[in-house]
């Protein structure tokens, strides 16, 4: 694979042409985390971005078994559920992470931990980032990229929220995802989310954006400019942050 790695103040840009390869490279980051942290804690993301990274984290655990002892000591935390769809609903992100990750790697069932989208959710809320406190941050986070610049779903707008909390989903991160639903309709008006504190916490954050739709959200997102109106700008101020990514952009700050 052909990577280019350019150290632009405190972002790691990744650049290949190969998506599969770059996802096994992130996934390698995770590995290591495993690896190296008594209580390694890992902070997972969903949607089309992280899935050849799971796939390739589940074919890294299956040969080694020192990874698989380590996924018994790990904790997983998720960035968001949607509201009102409960886990064992195929679409919800609960269901996500069973079917990519957590059905092939030996993490204990109480160590995985997912926003409750059902129920009383301020309490759902405080319970998580009561968890995150007591557990966290995440030794590593990934993150995907929104083509409006969200993050988990922190969607832009005049403020954003620093803790977990109930987000209304604009229209376009509806339609984006209706892909999953069958229509924009179907998709759930709201969702629980981590807020951009508690995923500036991380150690480290891993950035995946592939393809084309992604291209105008990075160059945004790494502009130089900070805005709630792009959330992923936000991760301009975090001290570890690595994307990988396929497309050939130069965002301002790479160039500077
Ligand atoms: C959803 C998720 C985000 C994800 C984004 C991009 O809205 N809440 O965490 O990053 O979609 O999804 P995809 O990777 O499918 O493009």
């Amino acid at each position: 694979m052909q990577s280019l790695v350019t150290s632009c103040g405190k972002v790691r840009w990744v650049h290949g042409h190969d998506s599969a390869a770059l996802s096994r490279e992130a996934a390698g980051m995770f590995a290591e985390v495993l690896r190296t942290e008594e209580q390694p804690v890992l902070g997972f993301a969903t949607g089309a971005s992280p899935l050849q990274m799971y796939a390739a984290l589940v074919e890294q655990t299956a040969a080694d078994p020192a990874l698989q002892a380590a996924w018994r000591r790990a904790h997983g935390f998720n960035l968001d559920e949607y509201v009102g769809l409960s886990p064992s609903d195929p679409r919800s992100y609960h269901a996500y992470m069973m079917a990519n990750l957590y059905n092939h790697v030996p993490i204990p069932r109480h160590h995985i931990h997912i926003p409750d989208g059902t129920g009383d959710l301020e309490v759902a809320c405080r319970r998580y980032d009561d968890l995150l406190t007591q557990l966290g941050p995440p030794h590593i986070q990934v993150l995907g990229i929104g083509r409006n610049g969200h993050i988990g779903f922190n969607e832009p707008g005049d403020s954003l929220e620093l803790r977990t909390h109930v987000a209304d989903l604009t229209e376009t991160t509806r339609r984006q995802n209706a892909r999953y639903f069958g229509s924009p309709d179907e998709v759930p008006s709201r969702a629980v989310t981590m807020g951009i504190g508690d995923i500036l916490r991380a150690r480290r954050i891993v950035l995946l954006a592939f393809g084309a739709s992604k291209r105008e959200a990075l160059e945004r997102a790494f502009s130089g400019e900070v805005s709630t109106r792009c959330p992923a700008s936000l991760l301009q101020l975090h001290p570890s942050v690595t994307v990988f990514t396929d497309q050939d952009v130069r965002p301002a700050l790479l160039r500077g």
